[in-house]
């Protein structure tokens, strides 16, 4: 009972005293969440943000406990640059271009029309292509053409499919279109790469060659210009669509497929514009090249599809390389392997 007695007397005379030195505590105030200046604006001007957005806007990292790159940065500025200059200039010049190369190189067709073969065909036929060189071909083209179709509907789509199929369509669309695009990057990517081994060699320039661009490879006046394995055309293809291009088109394209390796949002923004530029100009410069390989040149295709060429055609198009195959000098379709026996089909 006394035991029960001093124990209340103790808690009373406890509480008493924190009370009394609680009072004694000068009172501190909450710090201010705002920042003065909008304190002081919310005053003047009630629910005004605009010095809260000026903050996040300048790019100052905050304090988060997501670690990552940037992850302190909610609103990175730059990105409303980069959406005005993809969603402005680059749509707009590169759809003109797109639009406005077709119809040139058709308004050519049907000015000049085809460069033909002259002489009569012999029936005989050499190896151009040999199927390494076809396999690689037909896939660097086909998976350029899905990454051509694709790319545009990521670019374009939204001003000529949203209009017509409506948004839960081109959601799809847009959506199968990104995923097709970024898998089939990697192996466009690899079978350029493989192509730039095989046909390199062949398309070294040779001194020759200025004669071909200086006639315009006789596309105007359909003379048919001396050549080797490639004419001065076909290595500029080469030379500045398969090799220029496709690095330019390839690394960018691994910054924005691989977003993984600590770029930040500004490396990722000047990676798509540069990756759209060149793709839009290696697609336009393609244009020239399937003109040239169906429509444009008689007996063209027929070289990459069953890769044999009429000898006729042979020593129109590319006399030097035929006069080789003919002296025995050169393999026909091999560029790098010793000189032996040309395969001549009767
Ligand atoms: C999709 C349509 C395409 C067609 C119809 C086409 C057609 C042809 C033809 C017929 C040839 C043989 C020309 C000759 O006998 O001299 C050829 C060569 C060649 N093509 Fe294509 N091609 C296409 C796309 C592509 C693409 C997308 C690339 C590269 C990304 C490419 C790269 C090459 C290369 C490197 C050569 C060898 C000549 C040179 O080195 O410039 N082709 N093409």
């Amino acid at each position: 009972m006394a035991l029960r007695k001093a124990r209340t007397v103790l808690l009373t005379m406890l509480l008493i005293g924190s009370a009394a030195w609680a009072a004694e505590q000068p009172f501190v105030e909450d710090p201010p969440r705002q920042a003065p200046a909008q304190v002081e604006r919310q005053q003047i001007q009630p629910l005004n943000n605009a010095p809260v957005w000026k903050e996040v806007r300048s790019g100052e990292p905050g304090i988060t406990q997501v670690q990552g790159i940037e992850t302190g940065v909610l609103v990175q500025s730059q990105g409303e640059t980069w959406r005005a200059i993809r969603n402005g200039p680059i749509t707009l010049l590169g759809g003109l271009l797109l639009l406005v190369v077709p119809v040139a190189i058709l308004l050519f067709y049907f000015w000049k029309g085809p460069l033909r073969t002259e002489g009569p065909l012999t029936g005989r036929e050499l190896e151009r292509f040999d199927l390494w060189d076809r396999t690689i071909h037909w896939t660097t083209a086909i998976s350029f053409v899905i990454l051509a179709f694709t790319g545009i509907i990521l670019l374009f789509g939204k001003h000529f499919i949203l209009p017509v199929f409506g948004y839960t369509l081109f959601s799809w669309l847009a959506i199968a279109s990104k995923n097709v695009h970024n898998f089939v990057g990697p192996l466009f990517i690899f079978c350029s790469i493989v192509m730039f081994v095989s046909f390199v060699k062949a398309n070294l320039w040779r001194s020759y060659d200025w004669a071909w661009v200086k006639k315009f490879g006789g596309m105007l006046s359909h003379e048919h210009v001396p050549s080797g394995r490639y004419n001065a055309g076909e290595k500029a293809w080469f030379w500045g669509g398969v090799v220029f291009l496709g690095i330019i088109v390839g690394v960018s394209g691994l910054i924005l497929n691989f977003p993984n390796f600590e770029q930040g949002r500004s490396t990722m923004q000047y990676a798509n514009m540069i990756h759209a530029v060149a793709a839009i100009l290696y697609m336009a410069a393609s244009l020239g090249h399937i003109y040239m390989g169906t429509i444009g040149v008689e007996g063209s295709f027929k070289s990459m599809k069953t890769g044999y060429v009429d000898e006729t055609w042979a020593k129109e198009h590319h006399l030097y390389w035929y006069e080789e195959v003919k002296a025995g000098r050169r393999a026909p379709s091999d560029d790098s392997a010793p000189a032996r026996r040309p395969q001549v089909q009767h």
